[in-house]
């Protein structure tokens, strides 16, 4: 039928894949071996892979830093990148679309883009493109510069995890959020307001007007205060950004009974 093989035409026309010396190899900071900060090198022509159908190519304009990477690049996972050496790190990314694999013609070449690789992405985004796929990507709004959109994605889907995908937060709940100052707790604040609950949240005294500005029904400035008596009764979910013992132990105790306790704490040993 002529209309089903002029669509099929349509469809590999308008899917391209990395076909330009620039997009075939570029720049790269790599971790050729585990270490500290001084084990990083830029690098020039390293290969950008071809797309498979449902990738796409971005041009980076901005990436983030997130403490993942640092780990990454210091050992951990080390069972599933150390085969991958010299790698490239990263996971946040802000910039413009340069190719598009065969089905994933929902973004069109030049589109403003930003998202977050997996964490087990191997081939980072520390490089002139990086390659994420569909799921991983959405437009990037314009109010927002490509180093703002960057620093955004990994910590507020952490975030996002764990209060829509572990606690299941729904409005009228209440949510504490200890470390509500940094990356990941303000995103946290920000989504559970977004979401219709109570927030309180810890954080230190540079941070109590950004976390009140976010829409906090209370900010406790841990440097001053005593968290435990300013904390007022029990919570839904407690999202724990800090996850020492200390904060572990008072998240637990003003939990609600069936109330969730979350840390990102995590295991260095992993995996
Ligand atoms: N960023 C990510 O994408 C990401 C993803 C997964 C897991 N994580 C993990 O999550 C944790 C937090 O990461 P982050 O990126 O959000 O860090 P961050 O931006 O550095 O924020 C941490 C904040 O914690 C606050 N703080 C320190 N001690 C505190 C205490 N005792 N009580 C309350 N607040 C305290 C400080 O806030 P003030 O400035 O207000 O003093 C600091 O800004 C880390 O363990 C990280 O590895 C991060």
């Amino acid at each position: 039928m002529w209309w089903r093989a002029v669509r099929a035409r349509r469809r590999v026309a308008g899917a391209r894949t990395a076909s330009t010396a620039a997009e075939k190899s570029c720049r790269a900071v790599v971790v050729p071996r585990f270490g500290g900060p001084e084990v990083l090198e830029v690098r020039q022509g390293v290969p950008v892979p071809d797309l498979k159908p449902r990738e796409v190519l971005v041009r980076t304009r901005a990436v983030s830093i997130n403490p993942l990477d640092q780990r990454m690049r210091s050992g951990y996972g080390r069972s599933i990148f150390e085969p991958q050496l010299p790698l490239i790190i990263g996971r946040d990314i802000s910039g413009e679309v340069a190719a598009t694999g065969t089905s994933a013609s929902s973004f069109s070449i030049g589109q403003e883009v930003f998202g977050a690789l997996h964490p087990t992405a191997l081939r980072g985004t520390y490089a002139d493109y990086a390659i994420l796929s569909l799921d991983e990507l959405t437009p990037k709004p314009s109010t927002l510069s490509h180093a703002e959109a960057s620093a955004i994605p990994f910590a507020a889907l952490t975030a996002w995890r764990a209060l829509h995908g572990t606690a299941r937060i729904s409005e009228g709940q209440r949510v504490l959020v200890i470390g509500g100052g940094g990356a990941v707790g303000l995103a946290a604040v920000q989504l559970a307001v977004a979401a219709g609950c109570g927030v309180s949240a810890t954080c230190g005294t540079q941070s109590i007007e950004r976390v009140m500005g976010a829409g906090a029904e209370q900010a406790i400035d841990y440097t001053t205060e005593d968290t435990e008596a300013a904390v007022k009764g029990k919570f839904d979910a407690v999202l724990d950004t800090i996850g020492v013992p200390e904060t572990e132990r008072i998240g637990i105790n003003v939990l609600r009974r069936g109330g969730y306790y979350m840390t990102l704490q995590i295991d260095m040993d992993w995996p």
